[in-house]
C-alpha cells in the first residue's frame, strides 16, 4: 500500500526506548550570544530576495497549539497570542494544519467547506486577526489546502452521492464495480461485496480496507486513498480544478503566504484501474501490501501543479506552493520543482532525509549530497518532523542520547543549504507521547491498527509551555489529548531560563542561519568524505567567512581533520560559533579535533 509513512513507524514505536532528559552540557561561543529570546529577526536579506529560499517554516497542529477559550483544544487565537514566542524564535512563516470546517474524523483533513473557519478553531475574523498579527511580526501564514479528497460531509459530496445525475456526482470518483464471481477477483475484494459486485480492483486505501466504498443509493462503489470519509476528487473533471483554484484564490486574496498541498501527489489514479502489484506479507491495517504505482504520483499531476504554479505566481509577494511528497528517490523529487524548467512546487518536501529513520553519517552524506547535484539547482526543503510520524528525538534517539541527537539534528537542519520545516515541540525536544490503551486512542487508524499501529496522537500532545496544571496550553483540566508528563522539565518557560536547554540550542542555530551569509545563501561541500562516523560539511559565499559544521554519529570520541583544499573556503582562522562539547569552544584549528559521542561542532573559518 502507499508508502505515505515509513515502514519502520510501528515496530518503532514498540520498541523505542524510554527518552531519557539529560541535562544540556554545551556551551554557547560568547563571541556571538546575543541575549537569548532577545527579539531575534534582524538579519537583512536584500528586498530582491525570495524570502522562502531561506525560510525556516514552523508547522502548528493548531488542536495542540494553544487554547485561548478554555474548552480544551487549540484555537486560532490561541496562535494570535504566541506570535511573540515565534517571532522570537527567529522563524520566518508558520503553516497551519487544516482549520477549515470540518467533522474531524481525520482532524481537520477531512475538509467540509473550503472558505470558513471551523468554529471550534474560531472565526474568519480571528484569522484576519491572525494573519495582521503575524505581519506585524514578520511571520507569514501558510495554510494547509487539501485538494486529493473532501469530507463525506462537503455539499458537493452529498449532492454527489444523491444521484448518477447530480450535477456534482462526476466530481469524485465512482465506478459500478465488478461481478463478484469475475475471474481474478480474490478474497480481499470478495469482502466488499455489494448487490452481487464487488469493487473493480484489489486497492486498499492508506488508513485500511478496500479504498473502494459502496453507495447504495447510487449503486456504485466510490474511491478514497484515505479514510472512507475522505471520497477523493475526480481530478480528470475540469470543475474540479477550477473549485480547488478558487478557493486557493480566496485565501490568497486574504493574505496567506502560500500553501502546503497535502499528498498531492495522490490527485490521479490509474485509467484502467490495474490492480496493485503485491508485494506480500500483510500491513499493520491487516490488509495485503500493496504497491501504490497506479494510485500515487501519476505524470498527469504534473499538469495541474504547472497551471497552480501559474495562477500562484501572478500574486505579488512570492507566494509559495510546498508539497507534501513522499517519493521514491531524488529524480522523482526533482521533477515536483518541474526540474530544469522549475515551473511546478516552490519546494516540494524532501522526505527521503528525515524519515529514513537511520542515523547514519554516509547515509546522511549521500543523501544530502544527491538533493544539492540532482535537482537541477533549486533548494531541497529539509524536514525532520510532522504529525504524521513519531518524533525525530524518538526515531533516531538512542535512548540515552536523545537530546545530543535532537541538537544534532537541528544543527544538520540549520546549516544545511536548504529551506528549513520544523513542527512545534521539536525546538523543546518534546518527546512522542503515544498512548497506552487503545480505549484513549484519538486518531482512527491507531484504533483500527491496534496494537501493531497506535496512530498518530503521540506526536500530536498539547505544547508545553510552561511547569502549570495544563502546561500552560489550557486553562481545561481536560484536554483533547492528555498533557504528557514531560511537560513538568521539558516546556517553554523552563528552557527560556535555561542557557543550555534544547530550546537555547534551536534559537542559536536559527540565528546563526539568519545572520551569516555564508549560512543564509552560501553552497555547500562535503567534507572528510570517507568518514563514516562523523558527517563535516562548509558552507561558502565569497566575500564572507565560511561556515563548517562537524557532526559525530557515534558513541565514540571521534578525531578528525577537515582538509579545505579544493572546496571554494578560504582561510585557517577557526572561531567556534557553537557546540555542545564544552573542549571544542576554544578550537582554533581544523586539525585533530576530537568530538565527544553525537556531539556538534559549528565554526567560522576566514
Ligand atoms: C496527509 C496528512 C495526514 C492526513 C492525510 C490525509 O498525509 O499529513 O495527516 O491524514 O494527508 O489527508
Amino acid at each position: 500500500m502507499p508508502k505515505l509513512f515509513p515502514e519502520a513507524k510501528s515496530s518503532l514505536r514498540r520498541t523505542r526506548a524510554r527518552l531519557t532528559v539529560l541535562a544540556g552540557v554545551f556551551a554557547l561561543s560568547t563571541a556571538l550570544l546575543s541575549t537569548a529570546f532577545a527579539a531575534a529577526q534582524t538579519a537583512a536579506s536584500p528586498a530582491s530576495d525570495i524570502w522562502w529560499k531561506h525560510a525556516v517554516v514552523y508547522e502548528i497542529y493548531p488542536r495542540s497549539f494553544q487554547d485561548s477559550n478554555g474548552d480544551g483544544i487549540g484555537d486560532l487565537n490561541g496562535i494570535t497570542q504566541r506570535m511573540d514566542y515565534l517571532q522570537n524564535l527567529g522563524i520566518d512563516a508558520i503553516w497551519i494544519s487544516p482549520m477549515y470546517p470540518s467533522p474531524q474524523v481525520d482532524f481537520g483533513y477531512d475538509i467540509s467547506n473550503y472558505e470558513a473557519v471551523d468554529p471550534q478553531y474560531g472565526t474568519l475574523a480571528d484569522f484576519d486577526k491572525l494573519l495582521a498579527t503575524g505581519k506585524q511580526h514578520n511571520i507569514r501564514v501558510i495554510l494547509d489546502m487539501v485538494m486529493n479528497h473532501t469530507s463525506d460531509k462537503h455539499q458537493w459530496f452529498v449532492d454527489a452521492a444523491s444521484s448518477r445525475t447530480n450535477p456534482k456526482h462526476n466530481w469524485y470518483v465512482w465506478n459500478d464495480g465488478i461481478p463478484a464471481d469475475s475471474p481474478g477477483v480474490g478474497a480481499f475484494q470478495k469482502k466488499y461485496e455489494h448487490e452481487g459486485k464487488v469493487p473493480p480492483n484489489n486497492w486498499t486505501s492508506t488508513f485500511g480496507g478496500s479504498a473502494w466504498e459502496w453507495v447504495p443509493a447510487v449503486h456504485q462503489f466510490y474511491y478514497h486513498y484515505f479514510y472512507i470519509q475522505q471520497p477523493d476528487l475526480n481530478w480528470r473533471n475540469p470543475a474540479v480544478e477550477k473549485a480547488m483554484f478558487d478557493t486557493m484564490r480566496f485565501w490568497l486574496d486574504r493574505g496567506v503566504a502560500g500553501f502546503r498541498l497535502d499528498a498531492i501527489p495522490t490527485l490521479f489514479e490509474d485509467t484502467q484501474l490495474r490492480n496493485a502489484p503485491d508485494k506480500g506479507g500483510i500491513n499493520a491495517q491487516g490488509d495485503p501490501n500493496l504497491s501504490d504505482e497506479y494510485q500515487s504520483n501519476l505524470p498527469e499531476v504534473h499538469g495541474v501543479i504547472r497551471r497552480m504554479r501559474a495562477m500562484t505566481q501572478a500574486y505579488p509577494g512570492n507566494r509559495v506552493l510546498i508539497g507534501e511528497t513522499y517519493l521514491p528517490n531524488t529524480a522523482e523529487l526533482d521533477l515536483w520543482y518541474g526540474g530544469a524548467k522549475k515551473d511546478e512546487l516552490n519546494l516540494p518536501m524532501d522526505m527521503l532525509m528525515g524519515f529514513t529513520n537511520k542515523f547514519d553519517a554516509t547515509d546522511f552524506r549521500n543523501h544530502i549530497t544527491e538533493a544539492e547535484t540532482q535537482l537541477h539547482g533549486s533548494l531541497p526543503l529539509f524536514v525532520f518532523d510532522n504529525h504524521d510520524n513519531i518524533r525525530s528525538i524518538d526515531r533516531f534517539g538512542d535512548g540515552t542520547h536523545n537530546p545530543q541527537i535532537a541538537r544534532l539534528l537541528a544543527g544538520m537542519l540549520f546549516t544545511s543549504h536548504a529551506a528549513v520545516l520544523t513542527y512545534y515541540g521539536e525546538e523543546l525536544g518534546m518527546p512522542t507521547t503515544t498512548p497506552t490503551r487503545k480505549e484513549d486512542v484519538k486518531d482512527p487508524i491507531g484504533i483500527t491498527g491496534w496494537p501493531k499501529e497506535k496512530g498518530r496522537d503521540g506526536e500530536r500532545t498539547p505544547m508545553q509551555w510552561d511547569d502549570s496544571p495544563q502546561a500552560g496550553f489550557s486553562t481545561n483540566a481536560s484536554t483533547w489529548l492528555p498533557i504528557p508528563p514531560s511537560y513538568k522539565t521539558i516546556n517553554v518557560k523552563s528552557e527560556m531560563a535555561d542557557p543550555n536547554s534544547e530550546l537555547a540550542w534551536f534559537h542559536k542555530l536559527i540565528e546563526l542561519r539568519r545572520t551569516l551569509p555564508a549560512l543564509h545563501d552560501g553552497g555547500v561541500t562535503m567534507l572528510d568524505k570517507s568518514n563514516t562516523n562523523v558527517l563535516s560539511w562548509v558552507r561558502t559565499l565569497p566575500g564572507h567567512p565560511s561556515v563548517v559544521s562537524a557532526f559525530n554519529f557515534s558513541a565514540q570520541p571521534q578525531t578528525i581533520t577537515l582538509d579545505l583544499t579544493g572546496t571554494p573556503a578560504k582561510g585557517t582562522q577557526v572561531k567556534t560559533l557553537l557546540s555542545d562539547a564544552p573542549a571544542l569552544q576554544s578550537t582554533t584549528t581544523l586539525k585533530d579535533i576530537t568530538l565527544p559521542p553525537y556531539s556538534t561542532w559549528i565554526a567560522t573559518v576566514e
